[in-house]
């Protein structure tokens, strides 16, 4: 075994955590208002539309740890424009019931998902039709909103306009040619009508320097990049109303009733709403942080800032983008019948299972790919095995009958730096110190990752820790000590203490992604509820001379396993062994 003198490993100066990047006039406190996109209602939630929440979910979360906030995280559904309108005709429905039930069931899987929302806003709610009118008046007070005869492609599935470069042809499930949107592939319509004109062509310059100016602004980079590339090309006015003959379903433009106000305006507004606009948002605006997918950049990052700036305001503090999930390498399509329901996900792999899953596998960068065995096999390693197993090694009662915190001995396990060897440093060795200096680390790296908006990072340092702390377990296998022993004692609750601590640390650091099972784990360690936060969050004090008001605390009930392990379906068994094709 490697045993280097203790003094050749180096630790990290500890530090304070950090405070996240600040920008913009919020206020003495830092102020976050997070957001998820708001949702359509045209059909249920899927896992996409999970992610893009729970991503937001775990930022706010791990944002309430760091410090006071206040912050608020905001959700909601996108209920009118023509896509609605058109699903609620093909269901024979009224679009407003359409909505009620569609929004419920939003409202109700993040609710389940334990997605912390602070407001559900609903595009159909009164607060928000007078917030949208007000926004249509500010643009049209400063003259930025023209009529004009408008002509071009709309793709009603996407709600949004294209250009001539922006579509091709292909055919459709007859074999007829078809006219559809490049980027997503859905069907485009030739459109004539008379619109109000928003002259986003002014904001070109405007949008170029507030994104020079602020380089972290849309994360990650890969994504700003493109947002600068599009702020190359021509950049047309934008139609932002439909002639009401065609959209009933809709706010009304005020001042002319053969108008409805185009939905992605109405929906970009929400997130003025939320925030009390018209009359009391500057509190939290511009705190704006807004989670969106990639395929609705361009809206958040070019539509909204210039129609924010053109009424006067600053645009949102900061865009975190991410990518998509597909289906055993699919699109997730209800053509192709992949559409993967959340709710089923968690009844298979739990609520927490699930949540760890989509945070862990997800990289905002790139697209991720779902299918059942991937989950079952990272959820069964990583939570239930090595996260769950080290938690039953080191509270069952043959190795720690009394069920406490047991004791640091410095004796049996001294301060690394100072000594020179071996036999100085007691019983610990140099992968000991390893282990105490990367969980030292581990608060700062996890808090940096999730503010640059790398949440599986963190996920993946944290589990690298989780290994180091089971072979720190296994390499001094405390259930060989005798405890009759003194000396042998000394060590095997020193044994346990450091792991103990290991596992708060964990517990405190996952609680953002997996807050079940955090509190599961920092309820048997005694854990209270004021000493879960990541401020004055000290790893391991007795190592670094400071008194530990865990030690000789009796350990919390045994609730059983932290996470069961997770059934392979009887199909999979059967595919694997061979007996279906
Ligand atoms: N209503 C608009 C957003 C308006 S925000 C002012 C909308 N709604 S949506 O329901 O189509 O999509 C909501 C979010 O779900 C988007 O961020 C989108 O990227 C995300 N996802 C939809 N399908 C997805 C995947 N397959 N994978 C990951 N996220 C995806 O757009």
């Amino acid at each position: 075994m490697l045993s280097l003198p203790a003094r050749c490993l180096l630790r990290p100066p500890r530090q304070p955590l950090p405070a996240p990047p600040r920008r913009g006039s919020s206020g003495p406190g830092r102020r976050w208002l997070l957001s998820t996109p708001i949702f359509y209602v045209n059909g249920p939630p899927h896992i996409g539309h999970l992610y893009s929440a729970l991503l937001a979910d775990a930022l706010h979360r791990h944002r309430g740890l760091l410090g006071p906030g206040p912050g608020r995280l905001a959700t909601g559904t996108d209920e009118h424009g023509l896509k609605i309108q058109q699903a609620a005709a093909a269901a024979g429905t009224a679009p407003s019931e359409l909505c009620a039930h569609v929004s419920g069931l939003f409202r109700d899987l993040f609710s389940r998902a334990a997605v912390s929302f602070t407001d559900f806003i609903r595009t159909t709610e009164p607060r928000h039709r007078r917030a949208v009118q007000c926004f249509w008046a500010a643009l049209q007070g400063r003259g930025l909103l023209y009529k004009d005869f408008y002509e071009g492609w709309y793709c009603t599935p996407d709600e949004c306009f294209l250009t001539q470069a922006q579509i091709t042809e292909r055919p459709d499930a007859q074999g007829r040619p078809c006219k559809v949107s490049l980027d997503s592939g859905h069907q485009v319509h030739w459109t004539k009508e008379e619109n109000y004109m928003f002259k986003l062509s002014e904001f070109q310059e405007p949008l170029r320097k507030w994104l020079q100016g602020n380089r972290h602004v849309i994360s990650p980079e890969p994504f700003y990049q493109v947002v600068l590339r599009w702020l190359e090309e021509d950049l047309p006015d934008l139609s932002v109303s439909r002639e009401r003959n065609r959209l009933q379903w809709g706010i009304p433009v005020p001042g002319d009733s053969t108008q409805t106000i185009y939905v992605w305006v109405d929906a970009l507004v929400n997130y003025l709403t939320v925030a009390g606009y018209p009359d009391a948002h500057h509190t939290w605006w511009p705190a704006a942080h807004h989670v969106v997918g990639k395929d609705i950049l361009k809206f958040h990052a070019i539509y909204w800032p210039a129609l924010l700036m053109a009424v006067g305001l600053d645009p949102p503090e900061q865009i975190y983008v991410h990518s998509h999930w597909t289906v055993r390498g699919q699109k997730m399509s209800k053509s192709l019948g992949n559409v993967v329901d959340p709710v089923a996900c968690f009844k298979q792999y739990t609520v927490d299972g699930f949540r760890y899953f989509l945070l862990r596998q997800g990289v905002p960068e790139r697209d991720c790919d779902y299918y059942e065995e991937k989950v079952i096999k990272l959820v069964n390693s990583e939570l239930a095995d090595a996260l769950g197993g080290l938690l039953n090694r080191c509270t069952a009662p043959s190795i720690n009958p009394s069920g406490i915190y047991p004791h640091f001995s410095e004796s049996c396990f001294r301060k690394g730096s100072d000594h020179m060897d071996v036999e100085a440093s007691g019983r610990a060795l140099a992968e000991d110190y390893e282990l105490i200096a990367s969980v030292d680390r581990l608060p700062l790296q996890v808090t940096d990752y999730f503010e640059h908006f790398q949440i599986y990072k963190a996920l993946e340092s944290v589990v690298t820790c989780v290994r180091q702390t089971n072979g720190f377990f296994q390499r001094h296998a405390p259930w060989k000590l005798c405890r009759d022993n003194p000396a042998e004692k000394c060590w095997l609750d020193t044994v346990l203490h450091v792991t103990l601590e290991c596992l708060r640390i964990y517990g405190i650091l996952l609680q953002p992604v997996i807050p079940a099972t955090a509190e599961k784990l920092l309820s048997r360690l005694s854990i209270k509820p004021e000493e879960r936060a990541f401020t004055g969050l000290t790893f391991l004090p007795r190592y670094h001379g400071k008194p530990c008001p865990f030690e000789g605390r009796k350990l919390g009930p045994d609730m059983g396993a932290l996470f069961p392990r997770l059934e392979t379906p009887r199909r999979h068994q059967m595919e694997i062994k061979g007996l279906r094709p």
